[in-house]
């Protein structure tokens, strides 16, 4: 008699900053300039799958940037920053002053590199630091964004509570996070667990969210699955073979992870999370 493999929670160990700060540093040394510096997913609306992942992920970007709702006077901090891409694009659409933090030491160089090469040194910034603990005064930024980072950190309540704690009163955070949409199904858990595994991230649960927020004394605004326009379009454009960031995650991961094998995980989900802290 034949048994239904069932599904189970997925599990993964609590990611180490250090041993993260270790992987960027190694991605950081590949050649990502061909994927256009961002470090993130796309975003397509349903009858666009053409566009390219470069654009769709500034699109992405510019999705979350209109939720900051910043201008030239505010001070804008990037947490996990990446190679400061998705900072400077910030900055040049809103004129805001972006503070771009990461894990990695040379993806803050990169990233200062490549802000000084733009002219842009006076209006954006990087710094080393660790979002558990942030090296900002209370309230010194007046919106937080944080891309596809927070599933790398040990504790997302943490650094929720450090983020409103630099937030002025009324200050956005609008951040995107990988969460269960539902239970993995066994036959598909290998593909998944490679991918925390190889990339050291967890995973959320869609209820996660609003407890997180109130328990770190942020105001929930809105939360957007955006699954089926990020994640599901970006693995096919990659298992195609036709972005250059397949080459990226080739090379870091050798036989690992692919994402081809992410196809049909439609339990592997991506939100986009808009808070406020209260005024
Ligand atoms: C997937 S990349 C996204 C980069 C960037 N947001 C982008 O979209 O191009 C994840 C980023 O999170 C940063 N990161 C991970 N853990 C961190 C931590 N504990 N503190 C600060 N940055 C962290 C990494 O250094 C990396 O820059």
């Amino acid at each position: 008699m034949s048994s239904t493999p069932t599904a189970t929670p997925t599990t993964a160990p609590v990611p180490v900053p250090e041993e993260v700060g270790c992987l960027y540093d190694r991605l950081t040394a590949l050649d990502t300039e061909a994927v256009g510096g961002s470090l993130h997913l796309g975003y397509w609306d349903v009858d666009d799958n053409d566009t390219p992942l470069v654009e769709a992920a500034d699109r992405l970007t510019d999705m979350m940037t209109d939720r900051l709702r910043i201008d030239e006077s505010h001070r804008v901090l990037d947490i996990g920053c990446g190679v400061g891409q998705p900072a400077m694009r910030i900055s040049r659409r809103t004129g805001a002053h972006v503070t771009g933090i990461a894990i990695s030491k040379d993806q803050i160089a990169r990233a200062s590199a490549l802000a000084e090469g733009a002219g842009l040194s006076g209006r954006v910034e990087f710094r080393h630091a660790d979002a558990m603990e942030l090296p900002f005064p209370d309230n010194s930024f007046d919106a937080a964004i944080a891309i596809e980072s927070i599933f790398h950190m040990p504790d997302r309540g943490r650094v929720l509570d450090e983020i409103r704690r630099v937030l002025r009163p009324g200050g956005r955070l609008v951040l995107t996070d990988f969460f269960e949409r539902g239970p993995v199904p066994a036959e598909k858990q290998p593909a998944v667990d490679r991918l925390l595994r190889d990339f050291i991230m967890t995973l959320a649960r869609p209820e996660d969210y609003v407890p997180l927020l109130r328990d770190a004394g942020l105001r929930f605004v809105e939360l957007l699955d955006i699954t089926e326009q990020s994640v599901r379009q970006t693995f096919e454009q990659m298992s195609q073979g036709s972005q250059e960031m397949q080459t990226v995650f080739d090379e870091e991961a050798e036989e690992k992870f692919s994402p081809a094998s992410m196809i049909g995980v439609d339990e592997f989900g991506s939100v986009l999370l808009t808070a406020q802290k209260p005024l």
